[in-house]
Order: C-alpha cells, then structure tokens, then sequence
C-alpha cells in the first residue's frame, strides 16, 4: 500500500482541495449550456483535467429503446466517437447495464479481471480501475449511468472517487432533467408556433378570399404575382373593401411568409409619438425613455410592414417614410448609429392620393415611391356578382363560430343583393353577424336583415346606405302606426334589447319582432 502512494505523482494526488475545484469546474460547465450533448461533454472534460480520471462516460437509458446510449465520451479517438452513437448496452448488459439494473455503483480494481467487462470501445486501459455509478433518476429509476477509469492504481482511493463521481452524478441528473424540461416546452411552443402559423397562412391563404366578379379574379391574379417580389404595393378601396385581407395575404403568399408581418396605423398616433413608434428609440433620447426600443421598422426587418391609412399621415410622417423607403436606413430616435433594415411594404389608403397630392396634402415623390404596384379594390356594389358567394363564406365563417348550422333562404340574398353596401365587405360581415344571431333555428330569412342605412331607394350617392325594399316590406313600412313603433320601443328597453325577450313580453314570436324592428326603422344600434 505505503509502496504504491510513492509511487503515484503528487500531481495525480486527488486530494480534498482538489476535488472541491473539480466540482466547481464541473458544477460550471453542467451549468454553462443547454445543449445537453454539449454539456456532458465540458463535464467529462473537466473530469479528466481536475479529477484524474480518463475517459468518462456518460451513458443515458432510452425508454423507447429499452436500452443504455452513449450520450457523452471524452479521450477516446475520433474513429470511436464517431461510432459510439451507435453503441448500445441492454439492462443487465456488460458492466453499464449492470449497475443501471442493480441501482448501485460498480468499482473494479482493475477493469480487464471483470467477466462482465465487454470492451465494445476498446479505448480502455485494461490495468486501471474502471468505476460506473448510476445517475439518479425520479420514480427510483436511474436516468443512466456515469463511468471513468481513474489515472492511478491506487485501491484505497477508490472509495472516495466513487463517492466523488456519486456526486457528479447527482449534478448531472439536476441537469438532465431541466434541459428535458427546457426541450419540452421548447417542443411545445415549436409545435404550438407551427400550429399557429398555419392557422394564420390559412386564414391569409386566397382560400379565405372570396370573389368570382370579373375584377377580383383579376385581383387575385396580380396578387399571386406581387407576392413572389419584394415590390412596393398600394392597396385602395373604400372602408371595408378587404385592403388589410390583401395585405396579409401577399405577406403570407411571399418568400417572407416566415418573417414577420408587423401593421402600423399612420393615422393613430400624434407626430410626437410616430417618429419613435416608426424607428424605435435610445434610452434616454426623451423623458420617459427608459430603455432602447425598436420601433416597426426594426420589428418589420426580414418581413413586411403594413402601412395602413397612409392617406391620413402628417407632412413629418412622409418626409421621415420619404427618407426610409430611399435610403432603406434609419437611426432610432437619439441614436447616431445607422441602421439598416430589410422591409418590404404594403401600403393601403381609402383617399384618393392623386387628389391628395393635386391639394399639397400629400408628397408626390412619396406618392411616386408607394404606387409602385397599385392594387384597386372594388367597392361591393360594383361587384355585385360577390354578393351571393361572400354572403355563404361569411355565413359558413359564422356557423363554425357559433357551433352550428346556418343557412341562408333566397329571399334573404335577394335582399343583401338589392343594398348598396357603403360599408362593404365588413357590413355584410356584421349584417349577417346580427341576422345569425336573430335566427334561432339557423334559417337566415329577410326578416332578420336589417341595413344600417335603411334610406329611402331614391338615396343613390355612393358613401350612403340604399335599399331597394321589396314591395311587400313597402307596404308594410307604409302602414307604420306610432303606437306600435312606441310600444315595441317599451318593450326592447324592458327586456335590455334582447328582442327574444321583448317577443314573450308581446306575446309575438322572435321572428315577428325582429320583422317589426324593420319595418318600423328602430335602431337597434343602442344595443
Ligand atoms: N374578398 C373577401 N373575402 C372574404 N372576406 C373578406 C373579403 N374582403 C373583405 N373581407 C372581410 O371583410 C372585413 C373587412 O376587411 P378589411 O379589414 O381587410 O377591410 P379594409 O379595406 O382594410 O377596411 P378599412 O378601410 O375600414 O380598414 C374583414 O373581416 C375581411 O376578412
Ligand atoms: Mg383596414
């Protein structure tokens, strides 16, 4: 014994103090990472340059495999490394698999005198002592097991490097289990991302868009196209024609469909607030900037910004968008660093520019810069054609919504079909919204449409509701009688305006009350 300790480096020695810095090291680099493969690794190799021990081992159990995989090895040469991903040990198997079913440590004086010893890397010094503990796992079954071979022969220090390793096994388990943790969740929300994003490229697909009319198959055409290109895109329309639905749907249609789609409003904000909102801002570069912000068109790099109304922007908005959309570089508000950004965009405006522009309220050389690809949305009463086909998309939309079936009658089309639709596409969205939720049996009949704007026929200008009532609904609205309107009115307030309430307090059904809301012109808008 005395013999042997001379005979071992006092730089081999693998005394306390050293063994405290070993376990530093290793507690750092088990720490350092999340990548576990790598993590293991920097552990093994602080085992070999702090604690004397040569090649460790981490090995882990695979549930689905039933078996023991090399999840980590230090010292041996490349050849083996590359091959010991492939290298399994079953429960029971060899010295590994022993120690992962006993759930106790193996300490072998001198590796090669070891039966069990299978020697499937053969990077092992067959004279020194090999020691295999088993990784802590939760429900009393180990994670895996941790081997190395100690540099030096001496026996009595064996128990205290086994205890040592022990040690380091607990640390690892620590480790295995939080990165599993951390992938989960990591798989869960790479999961739950995909899953949105196709949700989102589904709901922006062209099978969200409806439109048979001569000019929106044209529509979609030119979109299919621009999309491919990182072309500047004008989208005009009146309110509610689908500019924002096009929009999205180039973004998701792109090469960019990965990157980011941000929306700015330019009409939402005083000026103050837009320059940093735009380009983001430097801690400190106003009261209240107490840290560095990135504005839109930093958030936007790689992907699309929406410029929406950008027909209402100030005279600064343009002139600092001008310099942008030339130079393709910005500096955040109080920064001096230029940075560069990669932002396709996609503007959208109900105002007609051109008058904008003749009026001085708009820049021409921004005008220039935007209507590079104009895309011009018809409003819904010059397609009336859509009418019929959105009016059964949007009511689909709505019966997946409400958990069940909706149908529409043919009288109710020709009614939608009959109104000028100033608020387009969006009013029809609302109008059946509304006449959905008067039809208890599903059945969407004319009695449950009511308009907005329920003027007169003779109302033709293009921004005003018009109806064309059909002569039975005439006639009806020409027999109105005060008392009724007045009575109806009492009751709707009675009942909080749910009409179903106001029926049973009237002693009509949902359906006649619903009837009479529009015939007798009640606005149902204090709802
Ligand atoms: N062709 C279409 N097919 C299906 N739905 C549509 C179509 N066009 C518009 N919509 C729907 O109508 C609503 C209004 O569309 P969107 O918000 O894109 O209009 P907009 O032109 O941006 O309006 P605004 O000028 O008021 O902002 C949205 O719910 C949109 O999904
Ligand atoms: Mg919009």
């Amino acid at each position: 014994m005395t013999q042997l300790t001379t005979s071992t480096p006092v730089s081999r020695r693998f005394d306390l103090s050293q063994q405290f810095t070993a376990l530093h090291k290793i507690s750092v680099a088990l720490s350092r990472s999340l990548d576990l493969g790598q993590t293991l690794q920097a552990m093994i190799q602080a085992l070999y340059e702090h604690a004397f021990m040569q090649y460790g081992m981490v090995c882990l159990f695979d549930k689905s495999r039933s078996a023991l995989f090399i999840e980590a090895l230090y010292g041996a040469d490349t050849e083996v490394v590359k091959g010991y991903k492939n290298v399994r040990y079953r429960i029971g198997e060899g010295i590994l698999g022993t120690v992962m079913s006993q759930q106790r440590s193996l300490v072998l004086p001198r590796v090669s005198d070891d039966p069990r010893f299978l020697d499937r890397l053969n990077v092992y010094d067959y004279d020194l002592p090999f020691i295999c503990v088993p990784i802590p796992g939760p429900e009393g079954i180990p994670l895996g097991v941790l081997a190395a071979q100690p540099m030096e022969l001496q026996e009595d220090r064996l128990p205290a490097s086994t205890r040592f390793l022990e040690m380091v096994a607990n640390l690892i388990c620590q480790t295995v289990r939080l990165v599993g943790h951390m992938s989960q969740e990591t798989e869960a929300l790479r999961q739950e991302r995909d899953t949105l994003r196709r949700k989102v490229k589904h709901q922006y697909g062209f099978d969200n868009m409806v439109g048979n009319s001569q000019p929106m198959r044209q529509i979609f055409e030119v979109i299919r196209q621009v999309a491919k290109w990182d072309t500047t895109v004008l989208v005009r329309g009146e309110s509610g024609t689908g500019k924002e639905l096009i929009a999205n749907a180039i973004h998701y249609n792109s090469p960019r469909t990965l990157e980011p789609f941000v929306k700015f409003n330019c009409a939402a904000l005083p000026d103050n607030l837009l320059e940093s909102e735009l380009f983001g801002h430097e801690k400190g570069a106003f009261t209240g900037a107490v840290r560095q912000r990135k504005g839109r068109f930093e958030l936007a790099d790689g992907g699309t910004l929406f410029l929406d109304e950008i027909g209402e922007s100030s005279a600064s908005f343009q002139a600092k968008l001008l310099r942008i959309l030339q130079e393709g570089e910005m500096e955040r508000v109080g920064g001096d660093t230029t940075i560069k950004v990669n932002v396709r965009i996609i503007a959208a405006t109900n105002r007609n520019l051109e008058e904008e522009v003749r009026n001085g309220r708009f820049r021409e050389d921004l005008y220039y810069r935007l209507n590079v690809m104009p895309i011009n949305l018809p409003a819904l009463r010059e397609r009336q054609d859509d009418i019929v086909g959105l009016s059964q998309f949007l009511i689909a939309k709505l019966a997946a919504k409400q958990g069940r079936e909706l149908r529409i009658s043919d009288g109710a089309l020709r009614l939608l079909m009959g109104y000028s639709w100033p608020g387009n596409v969006r009013e029809l969205e609302n109008c059946l919204e509304r006449a959905s939720v008067m039809s208890e049996e599903g059945l969407i009949d004319r009695d449950v449409i009511l308009f907005n704007h329920s003027e007169s026929p003779s109302m033709s200008s293009p921004g005003q509701g018009r109806v064309i009532i059909p002569p039975a609904l005439g006639d009806a609205a020409g027999d109105s009688d005060m008392d009724d309107r007045q009575k109806l009115i009492a009751a709707l307030e009675k009942s909080g305006w749910v009409q179903a309430k106001a029926a049973r307090l009237l002693g009509m059904t949902p359906r006649q009350v619903a009837y009479r809301i529009q015939i007798l012109n009640i606005n149902m808008h204090r709802l």
